[in-house]
């Protein structure tokens, strides 16, 4: 499903463009945004662990990028926030081509660090606010555990209620394997 995210992501998101990962973790989606907007694009990546974060600034580093975190670093392409992505708004205003997040907890991490269905919904509504026009939100959600299956209603219900006229909404899943991670993509269209 990342592979999926990414593809639909890379489809709209060019060279300069801003970008925003919700969810750095180990930086697998923060490293594929900062090769797609280059040098001259910009990438907020949020994570409420900072040591997720820094796996994400050592990946960034052994691919070349410049990253700044908390005013450490060199500043560059990617701004690493120790924050929470309800707060988003605080440190962009977009707007941005290409918003991902990867809902859940980090693997092999704590689960109990997992997102949390009210304050992912909150991040979400900022992040539809900040969306371009003809830019895509990806979304890699969790149905196989309980806090993860509360989430994926909650998210799927409000982005149901989303008017067609100015939302596209994609959702895409393995057909023989109903509680594998599922995709839902969001583009704005007017
Ligand atoms: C499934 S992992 C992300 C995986 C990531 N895409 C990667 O490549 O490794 C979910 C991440 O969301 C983070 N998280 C949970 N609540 C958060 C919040 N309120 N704001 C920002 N990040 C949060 C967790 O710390 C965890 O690292």
């Amino acid at each position: 499903m990342v592979r999926w995210a990414q593809r639909l992501v890379a489809e709209v998101l060019e060279a300069g463009d801003l970008a925003i990962d919700l969810t750095a973790g180990n930086g697998t989606d923060t490293l594929f945004l900062a090769r797609q907007v280059g040098s001259e694009g910009r990438v907020f990546a949020f994570d409420v662990q900072l040591e997720a974060l820094q796996h994400t600034g050592a990946r960034l580093t052994e691919a070349g990028i410049a990253w700044i975190l908390d005013g450490q670093g060199d500043a560059g392409t990617v701004r690493l926030v120790h924050d929470s992505h309800a707060r988003l708004t605080e440190y962009t205003q977009g707007p941005a081509r290409g918003i991902m997040a990867n809902l859940g907890y980090l693997p092999g991490g704590d689960p109990g660090l997992t997102t949390r269905v009210e304050i992912t919904l909150e991040a979400l509504r900022q992040a539809l606010d900040l969306l371009a026009i003809g830019g895509r939100m990806a979304l890699v959600v969790y149905i196989g555990h309980p806090p993860g299956e509360e989430e994926c209603r909650a998210v799927e219900e409000w982005l149901q209620g989303l008017s067609s006229r100015y939302w596209h909404i994609l959702r895409l899943q393995v057909a023989n394997r109903r509680q594998a991670p599922y995709l839902l993509v969001v583009e704005r269209r007017g």
